[in-house]
């Protein structure tokens, strides 16, 4: 088994995976510069919307340690700048979004005196969100053990690992918490086209933790359903609108409506910081659109005829109403989501700000 993270603060460098090359090659990349991390959160060198949201965090950290800035005053303006650079590295994971304004608070408002102070309020803010992200995964995977059957057939789709996140991940790390609790989990992974993060990512963890599962192409799943016998799907989330409309990768709508069509449980599992309360339903979340050629193409290599027009979106939004729950850290809503998302929110916000007074 290969010990592996997704990334990690090291020496003043944040070190990541190069996700685009596994599972040929596991190859870790440094960066010092924001602006490369932003361009790595594009590129999807990382990916996974807890751990974008964790790489933005400490991208603004590199912006705060690279800075040649004079006076305070400098580096908060150049903070800001760095901060939209960031922000626009992709679109739909409000975690990037919400990770940034949660450092760049902190900037705001820190009564530092000097550029140093200022520096390690940066830090310690994106280091935090990194460090809670851990914790949060172990308590999803607790959270959903009364939920998984001891014998559990799962559907899972993208990747939602200790890739996409920076602790056992939300999803599988479900899956993953099951089997060490010794239950008898079987996976059928999607394969995710077009980048293809169930076959590549997925399928790879799941391998690396000993956890028996086999690769479906994407509209496998409703044979699989009905042929085969599926006791539960999860997948993760990108942003889930205050209703319960949750935005997650291309292919989650059609996976959950097979599932409603066939009587399987579906649930969304993420952190409460991708539930977005200022975003009232899934019209308003902005859907990322990729390059066409990742259609075109799979890896490096043309299948399609050469011009034929693709479009890409990238991630898609699945309605409340076909959801059976949405599992996060603080437990698991069931609907009416409007209300019970609302109290999970409250509920983490309370747990913060009692770990902030002690
Ligand atoms: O485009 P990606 O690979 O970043 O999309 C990832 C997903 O859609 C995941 O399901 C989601 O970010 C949750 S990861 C814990």
């Amino acid at each position: 088994m290969i010990d592996y993270y997704s990334l990690k603060w090291i020496d003043g460098k944040v070190r990541m995976i190069d996700q685009r090359l596994l599972p040929q090659d596991v190859v870790y990349l440094d960066y010092t510069d924001y602006r490369e991390v932003a361009v790595a959160i594009r590129d999807m060198v990382i990916r996974g919307a807890p751990a974008i949201g964790a790489a933005a965090g400490y991208a603004l950290a590199l912006a705060a340690y690279q800075s040649k800035a004079a006076s305070i005053d400098e580096l908060r303006r150049e903070l800001e700048e760095a901060a939209l650079v960031i922000k626009a590295a992709r679109p739909t994971a409000v975690n990037l979004f919400w990770a940034v304004d949660r450092v760049m608070a902190g900037v705001r408002s820190a009564p530092a005196k000097t550029t140093e102070e200022l520096m390690e309020v940066v830090f310690f803010e994106a280091d935090t969100i990194a460090q809670e992200d851990i914790e949060m995964c172990r308590c999803i995977g607790l959270n959903a053990l009364s939920i998984v059957p001891d014998k559990a057939r799962f559907i899972h789709h993208c990747n939602t690992g200790a890739l996409a996140t920076v602790g056992i991940g939300s999803a599988l790390g479900i899956i993953r918490t099951a089997h060490e609790a010794g239950k008898d989990v079987f996976v059928y992974v999607d394969e995710t086209r077009p980048r293809l993060q169930g076959a590549r990512l997925t399928a790879w963890e799941l391998k690396q933790l000993g956890i028996p599962h086999a690769v479906i192409a994407d509209g496998a799943s409703g044979y699989v359903m009905k042929y085969r016998g599926v006791d539960i799907v999860t997948v993760g989330c990108d942003r889930i609108a205050a209703n319960g409309d949750v935005a997650n990768k291309i292919g989650t709508y059609n996976l959950a409506l097979v599932a409603k069509a066939h009587g399987v449980p579906f649930y969304s599992v993420g952190p409460t910081s991708t539930i977005d309360l200022n975003t009232p339903n899934g019209d308003g979340i902005e859907i990322e659109e990729r390059d066409p050629t990742e259609v075109t193409r799979i890896g490096c290599e043309q299948i399609a005829p050469e011009g034929t027009p693709a479009v890409n979106p990238a991630f898609d939004v699945t309605p409340h109403e076909l959801l059976t729950g949405i599992i996060t850290e603080e437990g698991i809503a069931y609907p009416p989501f409007d209300q019970s998302l609302a109290e999970l929110v409250a509920k983490a916000q309370k747990r913060r700000l009692a770990a902030l007074k002690k």
